[in-house]
């Protein structure tokens, strides 16, 4: 897919790996639609940032555990920009806990952050999208999923989902739709973990033996973007970790 000019969203996408990814997508010249949800002030870095490049980009507050607010995010961009070509679900929570920890709110959440609410987006571009026309999904997943293990549990669940998603619609979607996956290593540390965290790790688990970056990931997403054959496929990003 030639990217310039293309209407992209992008689920939180105003700070950490999100933002790596708007800002790829400016430099490719694409009009952004940032969602966000807490992070007000980084939106509108992020949206002066993006201006700074030469693209052209709009800021949309909305709380993905609200299936009314997430109804509202297609429409946002097409009445900002007059259509969308691209959707990249980004915007997720990852909270601890096994089977023993993990609560129904806590499991609640997850599913209607990590899995509801890119789920209805899929469906909001999908019918937006016209018979004739062409467009793109990318969910960003985890690649720890293909090691199955006790932590984390309901937020595996949702990631494993969304691996099935991508599958599902890439058949569901085609021709119209491409529609792939990311799935994600040690990028970035979990929030009150520092930059040690990711050193030691990829030191000890990475058979790469470095730690991934947001701009791996974002180079990653637009190599996948830009080509015309593949869809359902899922490019694990994780120096190996996870094989
Ligand atoms: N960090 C890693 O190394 C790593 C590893 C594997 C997979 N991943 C995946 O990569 C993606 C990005 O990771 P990250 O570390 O950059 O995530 P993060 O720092 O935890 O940021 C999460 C993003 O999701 C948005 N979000 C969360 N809950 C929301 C809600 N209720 N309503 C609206 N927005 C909400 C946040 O927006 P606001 O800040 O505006 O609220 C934020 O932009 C996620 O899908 C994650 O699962 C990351």
């Amino acid at each position: 897919m030639e990217l310039k000019s293309k209407v992209a969203i992008v689920t939180g996408g105003a700070v950490r790996i999100g933002q790596a990814i708007t800002l790829a997508l400016a430099r490719e010249g694409c009009d952004i639609l940032i969602h966000y949800g807490r992070s007000s002030g980084p939106a509108k870095e992020t949206l002066a940032s993006v201006e700074a490049i030469g693209a052209k980009a709009t800021i949309h507050q909305a709380d993905l555990s609200d299936p009314d607010a997430v109804r509202g995010i297609v429409p946002a961009a097409v009445s900002h920009f007059g259509r969308v070509d691209i959707l990249i679900n980004n915007g997720a929570i990852f909270l601890p806990g096994g089977l023993k920890e993990t609560t129904q709110d806590m499991w609640e959440r997850q599913f209607a952050i990590n899995l509801r609410a890119p789920f209805f987006l899929c469906q909001a571009l999908a019918n937006q999208i016209p018979k004739n026309g062409r467009g793109a999904i990318v969910n960003i997943t985890d690649a720890r999923i293909f090691r199955p293990a006790a932590d984390h549990v309901a937020y595996r669940l949702t990631k494993s989902a969304l691996l099935t998603m991508t599958e599902t619609f890439a058949q569901d979607l085609a021709p119209r739709i491409a529609v792939n996956a990311l799935a994600l290593g040690a990028i970035l540390p979990p929030p009150g973990k520092g930059e040690d965290h990711l050193r030691k790790l990829s030191q000890t688990r990475i058979p790469l033996g470095i730690p991934g970056d947001p701009d791996m990931v974002a180079d990653n997403l637009i190599h996948l973007l830009r080509q015309d054959f593949l869809t359902g496929v899922t490019i694990r990003i994780d120096g190996g970790e996870f094989l």
